[in-house]
């Protein structure tokens, strides 16, 4: 979801760092393959991604919601040398897919793929992270949030995706719309924990940026 003109969009994508070979790749053949191909980040927003990862120079990174692997790959740009990052999806058919391309990239033996329900396997990670991205079923947002925030080092990072919700957090929410009732219970939460400070930030479908005080 765009929320600025087509020809402003354009102009920022234009003014932004190029997106580097490997992510093409990855792109095209998601896009030939794979189902739903628009869930992934993307140029613009995998940019973001990669810089906010840079600036944050995590040593250990989380990601819910790998699909063929474009964020992590972003994140991973800016992951330590000695990092790792935990990238966890419920669907088994991407697994080979991520593989394919973690390993194509400088980062293979440091990303470490969890194949499962997040709200199952994220109890069992015996690490704490300095920058977690939740980008997958909108419906447990919330239940995500309490499941990490404990394990987020003081100063980390939560990149939450798609907060606006192709706008509809402003729409009369109607009474069967689980995912809109999750994304406007998780916006109030997280607006409102004493324990992060928070962002909204109208990238693309609603980045938020928390960080844990
Ligand atoms: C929007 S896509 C992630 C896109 C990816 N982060 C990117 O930017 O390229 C959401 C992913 O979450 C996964 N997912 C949905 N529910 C899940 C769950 N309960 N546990 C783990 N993964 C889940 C889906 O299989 C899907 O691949």
């Amino acid at each position: 979801m765009h929320f600025i003109s087509e020809n402003l969009d354009d102009y920022v994508v234009k003014h932004s760092e190029n997106e580097p070979e490997l992510l093409q790749q990855l792109t095209r053949e998601t896009y030939q393959k794979i189902l739903q191909p628009r869930m992934l980040s993307g140029h613009y927003q995998g940019r973001i991604l990669s810089l906010i990862s840079k600036l944050v120079n995590p040593k250990n990174i989380l990601e819910i919601g790998t699909y063929t692997g474009y964020s992590a790959l972003c994140l991973a740009e800016g992951m330590q040398k000695e990092g790792e990052l935990h990238t966890l999806d419920v669907n088994e058919e991407l697994f080979d897919f991520q593989r394919k391309y973690f390993d194509k990239s400088e980062y293979g033996p440091q990303i470490f793929q969890h194949l499962g329900d997040a709200l199952e396997i994220i109890p069992k990670l015996d690490k704490t992270f300095d920058l977690i991205f939740i980008d997958a079923d909108k419906e447990n947002y919330p239940n995500y949030f309490n499941l990490i925030i404990d394990k987020l080092n003081v100063g980390g990072i939560i990149l939450s995706d798609n907060v606006l919700w192709s706008g509809k957090v402003l729409d009369p929410l109607k009474p069967d719309d689980k995912s809109t009732k999750a994304v406007l219970d998780y916006n109030t939460l997280i607006k409102e924990d004493p324990r992060i400070e928070t962002v909204l930030l109208p990238i693309r479908d609603g980045l938020t940026i928390s960080r844990k005080l």
